[in-house]
């Protein structure tokens, strides 16, 4: 082949061409009398066209008739002198049209836009004729797919991997998305986090994402809630049936408002710190469905104190938070109303952390420090028959500014009572809104104040 390159050379030399012939009507090679120019009108050229070598794929057929015919053909053309693709057919799989020697399908034999001769500007508009529906037609095409850079990821020939790849399918996504796994491997961001992998992760990444293109954002395969549902049917049914339906995990994001996809340095994989991840949307005011307001944890910013579990970033504790069956996602039964009919079962939230002896033994010196001397007053206030008060009338649930979680004031009605609490080492007292101020101490009992002549107002019964 060299010999013949080498003798295309010199034919083609024209001062040599000069010398040792005189010109002749028709032209030795086939280019320069401005026939076939389109042959050799490619930026890059094939090494034998570029040297005017056509005879080592032309042979004439008949002169006279300027008839040609190819000299070898199929996959022969072209290992006639490239061993490389021959080679490449012995490896696991091979490309069905290299198979059967249909060189032609992507090379130009003359030359082309880029060097490797292809018959598109990119690989990427090759294989897209024969493979259309790789991305035809879908929202989100994966970006290098896009590009048609189809061959960042498949061989054109030959692989010893599935699919043609370039490389194992997780080592390959991995090449250009380290990311996915980087942060995963540093260490925990505080005390009790424990860093934490997707274990799908370990598999591969085909089991949610398309590689090439995708109707969903992300390439995902189906739409989050489905994706993960696919793998978490017992969560997503749950959250699905629930009587309480908690719209972040039933919406459009669904699992991804709060879970991260491939690895988070939280617990339960959660996308953030715990709070922080409820906070994204409860720092301020959302609507239900109904057009109804729930009110931002506002307080949970600049509140003094934090209820344990709210501290330690437990929403969790009473909170079901995929869905449950009592009112506001609590894990257990806690009334709603102001005046309630003392029954353990309508504070079982409280209870199933403090013990319900605070509120009902009448004389006490442990089981609450609410008491004027050895009298319960929890129990004065909360089991009143008529008129018991709800743990919520003086208490914030999450946070609050006063000692023992009491609130500075209470909506009743239009009205917000005052309450003041002021702790005392031994004791404390509250403003006057829902009876007159009153105090209390433990070590040594305040006299009971003169009967009030006149019941009225949410103070009606009130010791
Ligand atoms: C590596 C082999 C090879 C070389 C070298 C080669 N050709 Fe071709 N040529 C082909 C093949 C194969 C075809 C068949 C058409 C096709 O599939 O593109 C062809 C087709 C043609 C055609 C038909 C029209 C067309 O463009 O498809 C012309 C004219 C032609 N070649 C001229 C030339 C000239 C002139 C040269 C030298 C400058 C040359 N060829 C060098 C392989 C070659
Ligand atoms: C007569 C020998 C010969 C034949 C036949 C031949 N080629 Fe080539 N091909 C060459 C030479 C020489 C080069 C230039 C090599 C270089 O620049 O390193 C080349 C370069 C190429 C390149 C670019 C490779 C690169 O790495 O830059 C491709 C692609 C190619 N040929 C494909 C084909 C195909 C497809 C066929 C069959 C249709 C074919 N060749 C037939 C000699 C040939
Ligand atoms: C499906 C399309 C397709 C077919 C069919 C095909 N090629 Fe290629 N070929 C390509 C692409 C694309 C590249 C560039 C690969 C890259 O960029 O990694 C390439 C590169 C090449 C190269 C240069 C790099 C190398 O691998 O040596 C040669 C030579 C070559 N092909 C020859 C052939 C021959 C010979 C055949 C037939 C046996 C053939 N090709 C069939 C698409 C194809
Ligand atoms: C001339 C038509 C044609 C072109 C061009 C073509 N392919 Fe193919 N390809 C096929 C056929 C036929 C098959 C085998 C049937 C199938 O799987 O669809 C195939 C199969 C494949 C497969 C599956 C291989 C396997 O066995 O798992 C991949 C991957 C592929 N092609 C990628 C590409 C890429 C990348 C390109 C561009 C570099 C390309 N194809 C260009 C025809 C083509
Ligand atoms: C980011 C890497 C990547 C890119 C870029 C890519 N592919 Fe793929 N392709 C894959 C993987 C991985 C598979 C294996 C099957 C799967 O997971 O979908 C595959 C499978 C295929 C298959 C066989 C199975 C099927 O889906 O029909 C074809 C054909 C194919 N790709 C064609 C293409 C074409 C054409 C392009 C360029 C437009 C392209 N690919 C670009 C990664 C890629
Ligand atoms: C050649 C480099 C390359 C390879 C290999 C690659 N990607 Fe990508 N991928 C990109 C680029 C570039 C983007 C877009 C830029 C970005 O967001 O980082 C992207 C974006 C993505 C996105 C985000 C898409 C979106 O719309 O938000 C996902 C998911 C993705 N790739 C998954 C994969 C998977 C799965 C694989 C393996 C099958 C893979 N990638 C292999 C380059 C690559
Ligand atoms: C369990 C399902 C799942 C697996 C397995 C998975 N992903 Fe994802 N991935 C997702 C979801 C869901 C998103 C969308 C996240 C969002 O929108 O917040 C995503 C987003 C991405 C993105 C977009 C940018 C980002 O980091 O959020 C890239 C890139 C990506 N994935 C790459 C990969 C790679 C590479 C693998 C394999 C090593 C992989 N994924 C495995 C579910 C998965
Ligand atoms: C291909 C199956 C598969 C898909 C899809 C999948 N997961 Fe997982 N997931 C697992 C497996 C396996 C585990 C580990 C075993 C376990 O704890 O159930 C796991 C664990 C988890 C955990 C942590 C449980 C723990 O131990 O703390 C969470 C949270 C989670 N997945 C959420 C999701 C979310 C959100 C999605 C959707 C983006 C999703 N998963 C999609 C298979 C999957
Ligand atoms: C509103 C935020 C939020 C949404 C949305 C959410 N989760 Fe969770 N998820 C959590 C929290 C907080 C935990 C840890 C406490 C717990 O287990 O209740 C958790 C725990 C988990 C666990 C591990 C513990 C277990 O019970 O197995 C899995 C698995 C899980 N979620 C899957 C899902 C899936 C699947 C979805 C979507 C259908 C989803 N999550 C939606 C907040 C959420
Ligand atoms: C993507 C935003 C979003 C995130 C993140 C989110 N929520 Fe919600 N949450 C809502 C919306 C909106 C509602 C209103 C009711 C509905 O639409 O389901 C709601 C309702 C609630 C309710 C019921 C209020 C009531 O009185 O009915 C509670 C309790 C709640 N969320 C707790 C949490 C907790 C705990 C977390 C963190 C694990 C969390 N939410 C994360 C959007 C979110
Ligand atoms: C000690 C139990 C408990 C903990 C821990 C807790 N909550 Fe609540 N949460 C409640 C109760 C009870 C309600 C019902 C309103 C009420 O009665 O005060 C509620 C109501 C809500 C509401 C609805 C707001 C409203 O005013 O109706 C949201 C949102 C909420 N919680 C989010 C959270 C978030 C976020 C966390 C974690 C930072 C959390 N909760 C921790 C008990 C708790
Ligand atoms: C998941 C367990 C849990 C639940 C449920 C719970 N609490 Fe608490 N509560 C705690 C913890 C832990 C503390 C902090 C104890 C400490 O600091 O000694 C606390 C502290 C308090 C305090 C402040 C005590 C002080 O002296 O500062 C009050 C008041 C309180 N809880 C009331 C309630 C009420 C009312 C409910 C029901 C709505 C409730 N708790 C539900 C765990 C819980
Ligand atoms: C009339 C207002 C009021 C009501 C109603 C009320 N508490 Fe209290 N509670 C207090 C005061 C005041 C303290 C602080 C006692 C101290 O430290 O001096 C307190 C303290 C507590 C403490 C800290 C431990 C203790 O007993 O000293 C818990 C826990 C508690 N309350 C739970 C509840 C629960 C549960 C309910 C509802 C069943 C409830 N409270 C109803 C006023 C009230």
């Amino acid at each position: 082949m060299v010999l013949a390159l080498a003798a295309a050379l010199i034919a083609l030399d024209p001062a040599r061409a000069m010398q040792q012939a005189p010109p002749r009507v028709r032209v030795h090679d086939c280019t320069s009398g401005g026939c076939h120019a389109d042959v050799t009108g490619f930026e890059f050229l094939h090494g034998p066209v570029a040297v005017g070598a056509c005879e080592t794929c032309h042979a004439y057929a008949d002169e006279a008739a300027h008839r040609f015919i190819l000299k070898r053909s199929g996959a022969e053309m072209c290992s006639f002198c490239h061993i490389g693709p021959a080679a490449e057919a012995g490896l696991m799989v091979v490309h069905e049209p290299v198979q059967k020697g249909e060189c032609l399908a992507c090379h130009n034999p003359h030359g082309s836009v880029s060097r490797l001769m292809l018959r598109g500007a990119t690989s990427g508009e090759i294989c897209l004729s024969c493979h259309p529906a790789v991305s035809q037609g879908r929202a989100h095409v994966h970006t290098p797919v896009g590009r048609g850079e189809c061959t960042s990821c498949h061989q054109a020939h030959a692989s010893s991997h599935a699919d043609l790849l370039v490389a194992p399918q997780r080592e390959l996504c991995l090449r250009c998305h380290a990311q996915v796994l980087a942060t995963a491997a540093a260490p925990a961001a505080g005390e009790g986090l424990v860093p934490m992998l997707h274990a799908p992760i370990l598999e591969g990444c085909s089991g949610c994402h398309d590689a090439h293109a995708s109707d969903h954002a992300g390439i995902l395969l189906q739409a989050p809630g489905e994706l993960c549902a696919s793998c978490h049917q017992p969560i997503a049914q749950a959250a699905a049936a629930a009587a309480v339906s908690h719209s972040a995990v039933t919406g459009e994001r669904a699992c991804l408002n709060c879970h991260a996809p491939h690895h988070s340095p939280v617990a339960n994989l959660l996308r953030g710190e715990p709070t922080a991840t409820c906070m994204a949307c409860h720092g301020r005011d959302v609507q239900r469905a109904d057009g109804t307001v729930v009110a931002g944890l506002t307080e949970l910013a600049h509140a003094t104190f934090r209820h344990g579990p709210v501290a330690e970033g437990r929403c969790d504790a009473c909170h079901q938070v995929h869905g449950g069956s009592h009112r506001a996602l609590l894990t257990q039964p806690y009334s709603g109303a102001f005046y309630q009919a003392f029954d353990p079962e309508s504070y079982a939230l409280c209870f199933q952390c403090h013990d319900s002896q605070l509120a009902l033994e009448s004389h006490t010196t442990t089981a609450t420090r609410f008491r004027n001397g050895d009298l319960n007053l929890h129990r004065v206030h909360v089991t009143d028959p008529r008129l018991g008060r709800n743990c919520r009338v003086c208490h914030a649930t999450h946070a609050g500014e006063s000692a023992a979680l009491m609130r500075r004031d209470v909506l009743f009605g239009q009205w917000r009572i005052p309450i003041d609490f002021e702790p005392t080492e031994t004791g404390g007292a509250c403003a006057a809104g829902c009876h007159r101020g009153r105090r209390y101490d433990r070590e040594t009992p305040v006299p009971p104040p003169p009967p009030v002549g006149q019941a009225g107002g949410p103070g009606a019964a009130a010791p």
